[in-house]
């Protein structure tokens, strides 16, 4: 069994505003090995770590992300959580940000195109120039449910690890995967769509798995005994 990656749900985010820098720097304090964040556009084009297409449940803010520029979103306060009074003030982040900040450690990163609902042009160029200029292609893997993005990404470079998420249990996500015109790391898997037999088919085939979103103790005492590469889960301290 290879070591799994706890990898932190757009950051510590059971416990902190999702998304957060506090977020993200929480849940490396926990112990991570990984992080996952959502990335999206601002109006003027800059990449943004956002999971909703509209900005109300998580901020101060209402309307779409992609309606706002990256000044109106930098004045916002992410409130999401419970707690979020508790904490300094937490702005959106950006993925420039975030990579800066991992200059400073060895932490993989899931980068989540969130173009699911609104397919950003552009997106996928933009994320691959970022992993570029701070040297993260490495331990970096790009992913999404919007497979046509990641067909894109794919015809940009090929240097990307690149992996499909999904929802459905599939009856057979290898042939699907096989059937595509570029190349597959991982599966991001639904947790619940797992069984020891599944996992081992994808694994001899090739593939990583990186399940989500993995909260309760039950699950995640079940899923670690899976042979799975990652799990990834809102509460990184329980892992
Ligand atoms: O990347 C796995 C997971 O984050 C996908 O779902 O909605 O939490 O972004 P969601
Ligand atoms: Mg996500």
């Amino acid at each position: 069994m290879t070591e799994i990656i706890n990898i932190a749900h757009r950051g510590a985010s059971g416990i902190y505003p999702e998304n957060s820098m506090l977020a993200f720097k929480k849940a490396i304090e926990m112990g991570c090995g990984g992080l996952e964040v959502d990335v999206q556009l601002s109006s003027d084009g800059e990449v943004v770590i956002f999971h909703d297409k509209k900005l109300q449940r998580v901020t101060n803010g209402e309307g779409l992300v992609c309606e706002h520029s990256y000044a109106e979103l930098k004045k916002l306060e992410i409130t999401n959580n419970n707690q979020a009074n508790q904490y300094p003030k937490q702005q959106i982040v950006t993925l420039k940000e975030l990579l800066q900040m991992l200059q400073e450690n060895e932490i993989f990163l899931n980068i989540e195109l969130k173009n699911i609902y609104i397919d950003y042009p552009g997106l996928e160029e933009k994320v691959y120039e970022l992993l570029k200029e701070y040297e993260m292609i490495e331990r970096v893997v790009i992913s999404s449910f919007n497979h046509h993005s990641l067909q894109r990404f794919a015809q940009i470079s090929e240097e990307v690890d690149l992996g499909i998420i999904y929802l459905a249990n599939l009856i057979d996500p290898i042939a699907y995967a096989e059937s595509l015109d570029f190349k597959l790391r991982s599966f991001h898997p639904l947790y619940s769509t797992l069984d020891e037999k599944r996992v081992e088919k994808m694994k001899k085939a090739g593939y990583d798995i990186f399940t989500y979103t993995v909260n309760d103790k039950i699950d995640i005492k079940k899923v670690s005994n899976l042979d799975v590469d990652g799990i990834i889960s809102d509460y990184p301290d329980r892992l």
